[in-house]
């Protein structure tokens, strides 16, 4: 197994910092301790409770759980209900069409102020569009924006007619964006003229028209949203202005009810092979596993707090956490759409500052970077409105938490270090900020309601003190309810390592008291700056270049970003390759593989060596390469096929430009 955790395992171990809840917090909390003791006692029946308090069902449902398919769950199937409705209506409803919803925060210092009365004509008029330009309940929307309102407004437009959404962040490429339309089915894509990125405006729509102009394409329509003005290409007949379509639609709508189970959206995500798997969600459990957990591990509290969650609408995290549940649960939140250090390094604090933010959730990359940055930037803002930080995403290393605790949360706020995944939909292993004593570095216990644990290679729970594989081991309302198009592979990437266990792709330890410590993948999936990404996919990309013969790639240590992409290339002589300098090699490959997947997924390092360590089935032995990639003595080599190559590839990379001469 990898420890891929920065700082190591070592360091992990010897943690023996305790951050016990203040009495004050615990005394106000939203959830106490007994929350455990009643969800063991009959989970079905607790999750059930949470879906009839925290949602608005049409139909109300008699049945709670149904495991007769598994691996495929079935949650409140007889009931129905609608997604925009629960995050929009209701509130209005309620009285509270006053409540700003979100506050919006330009790169450039432009804002918008939406209520809930706002949001409900917004999405009304969107959705209308979208019946418009003929999308029907069960059709798929594909979603390419900046994290702007618009944004917002189309996920739930979506949502409100049972179009389930197909978001893909707006930094992956063209090619990347064609694959997931394609392999959706999308009929309309929403995008924009572009975004605000670091001080400049970042073209999407060429994207889009690139990704149509591959080849077949069920798309009738192009949906645009003018953000930065630029000049766009335009095809006649099928792309249409948002200000043409939306703004002039009516503001009224009624949202369509759908079964619990119908599809809410489908999210893609890297795997293990170098196709990317569309995870599909549907619409009851999740929504009430992503209200219930917002509320709990968070301690929300509607009426007072300003929460802010940095994560782009591209992600899991931002479904999750910026859309469904902050708005089911009636929040006020902030949204920003550019980077932490534009127009400078204290952007992030002076947002909080502003709207007075009390509750934070990033990932620990940007925690890094910041402490990189050094504390007196933070420092020069006001930041006692915090009352709660999360984190998400990747291992946080102990140094990284106690910073953020103390630089950010003034030595007060509690920390809630989230453990979930795509796949899960939501928080599955996280402290709850009222009740647990948090040990920094450690997401330590499954939230009540859910059962996780450690196994080893027999799918025996390891005893406290010892390592193994994170595992579910009873359902949850917002699993994934399969991958779109293959639930077979579903069946075998999750479902078939250990026999009736969801295999989560973790490696994880038990320390003594039985928390639970996160050490990163134990298969081919890579974690930057809390972004999964596929070696495999990665190796593709660069195979499908001309210079380039084999390619292994690695996630190796790196104190910023996690983990980074090294990539180890055998270049192709015949091919013209071979003949360039390292530089060349270097540059070229990288923007190969940005223009393949997206500037995310470039590698950090390109090495061109003679040979790559395979096993004597042909199995490439990165482990090995990981060592070289993090300059580490190389591990056990007994079992290459030739043990000279990792003399050869370590040879080559003392050699000035590291270039190798085959
Ligand atoms: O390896 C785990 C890591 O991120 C993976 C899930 O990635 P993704 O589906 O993109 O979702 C990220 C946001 C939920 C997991 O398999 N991961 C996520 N949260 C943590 C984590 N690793 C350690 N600690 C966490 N808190």
């Amino acid at each position: 197994m990898t420890d891929t955790t920065p700082g190591g395992l070592e360091n992990l171990l010897s943690e023996d910092r305790r951050f016990p809840p203040s009495s004050e917090f615990a005394a106000q909390a939203n959830v106490h301790r007994d929350a455990y003791a009643w969800a063991d006692a009959d989970r079905p029946a607790f999750w059930a409770e949470q879906a009839r308090d925290l949602l608005d069902w049409t139909t109300p449902f008699h049945e709670v759980l149904d495991w007769s398919g598994a691996p495929v769950a079935r949650w409140f199937a007889d009931g129905r209900l609608n997604a925009a409705y629960n995050a929009v209506d209701r509130h209005v409803e309620a009285g509270r069409g006053d409540r700003v919803a979100l506050h919006f925060e330009g790169e450039g210092g432009d804002t918008r102020t939406i209520t809930y009365a706002d949001l409900q004509r917004e999405v009304s008029k969107a959705a209308n569009a979208l019946a418009a330009l003929g999308v029907e309940t069960g059709d798929r929307v594909a979603i390419y924006l900046p994290l702007i309102p618009e944004a917002v407004f189309t996920m739930l437009a979506c949502a409100r007619i049972g179009a389930p959404h197909s978001v893909v962040f707006g930094g992956f490429s063209a090619e990347a964006l064609y694959s997931r339309i394609v392999d959706a089915e999308a009929k309309l894509v929403v995008t924009a003229d572009g975004g605000f990125r670091r001080g400049a405006a970042s073209a999407l729509k060429p994207a889009v028209d690139e990704a149509l102009a591959k080849g077949e394409s069920p798309v009738e329509h192009v949906l645009v949203v003018r953000r930065t003005g630029q000049d766009v290409a335009w095809t006649e007949g099928r792309d249409v202005w948002w200000s043409d379509t939306v703004d002039t639609a009516s503001d009224e709508h009624t949202p369509v009810a759908v079964d619990a189970e119908h599809p809410l959206f489908i999210l893609y995500t890297s795997g293990t092979t170098g196709k990317p798997k569309g995870i599909f969600h549907t619409t009851g459990g999740y929504l009430t596993q992503a209200a219930y957990t917002h509320k709990a591990v968070f301690d929300l509290k509607a009426e007072t707090d300003v929460y802010w969650c940095t994560a782009d609408i591209g992600w899991i995290t931002g479904h999750t956490y910026v859309v469904y549940g902050p708005l089911v649960n009636g929040a006020t939140q902030v949204i920003y759409e550019g980077t932490p250090d534009t127009p400078h390094r204290g952007r992030w604090w002076e947002i909080i500052e502003k709207y007075k933010v009390s509750i934070l959730y990033t990932a620990p990359t940007a925690i890094r970077t910041c402490m990189k940055w050094g504390e007196e930037i933070p420092s020069k803002f006001d930041l006692s409105s915090l009352r709660v930080l999360g984190s998400v995403g990747e291992p946080i290393n102990p140094e990284a938490w106690v910073w953020y605790r103390r630089v950010i949360g003034g030595d007060r706020t509690p920390i809630v270090d989230t453990w979930w995944q795509t796949e899960t939909g939501a928080i599955m292993i996280s402290p709850l900020p009222g009740v647990t004593t948090t040990k920094p570095g450690s997401a330590q216990v499954p939230l009540p309601g859910i059962a996780a644990t450690v196994v080893d290679d027999d799918a025996h729970p390891v005893p406290d003190g010892s390592g193994g594989y994170l595992v579910v081991t009873e359902p949850w309302p917002s699993m994934l309810r399969g991958i779109w198009g293959d639930q077979e592979r579903y069946a075998d990437t999750y479902w078939s390592r250990f026999k009736d266990l969801y295999f989560a792709g973790d490696g994880a330890k038990k320390d003594d008291d039985g928390d639970i410590w996160l050490l990163g993948r134990v298969d081919d999936v890579m974690n930057v700056s809390g972004h999964r990404l596929s070696t495999t996919e990665i190796e593709s990309a660069l195979v499908s270049h001309p210079w380039v013969a084999e390619a292994a790639v690695v996630g190796a240590t790196d104190e910023t970003t996690g983990q980074a992409v090294v990539a180890f290339v055998i270049l192709r002589g015949d091919a013209g390759g071979g003949e360039q300098s390292a530089d060349e090699v270097q540059t070229t490959l990288r923007n190969h593989v940005a223009k393949e997947i997206g500037p995310i997924a470039k590698p950090r390092q390109i090495l061109v060596v003679a040979e790559l360590p395979k096993t004597r089935s042909g199995k490439i032995m990165r482990r090995l390469l990981r060592d070289v990639a993090e300059h580490r003595q190389v591990g056990d080599a007994t079992t290459l096929a030739d043990a000279s190559v990792m003399d050869l590839i370590a040879q080559g990379l003392s050699a000035p430009g590291a270039k190798q001469e085959d």
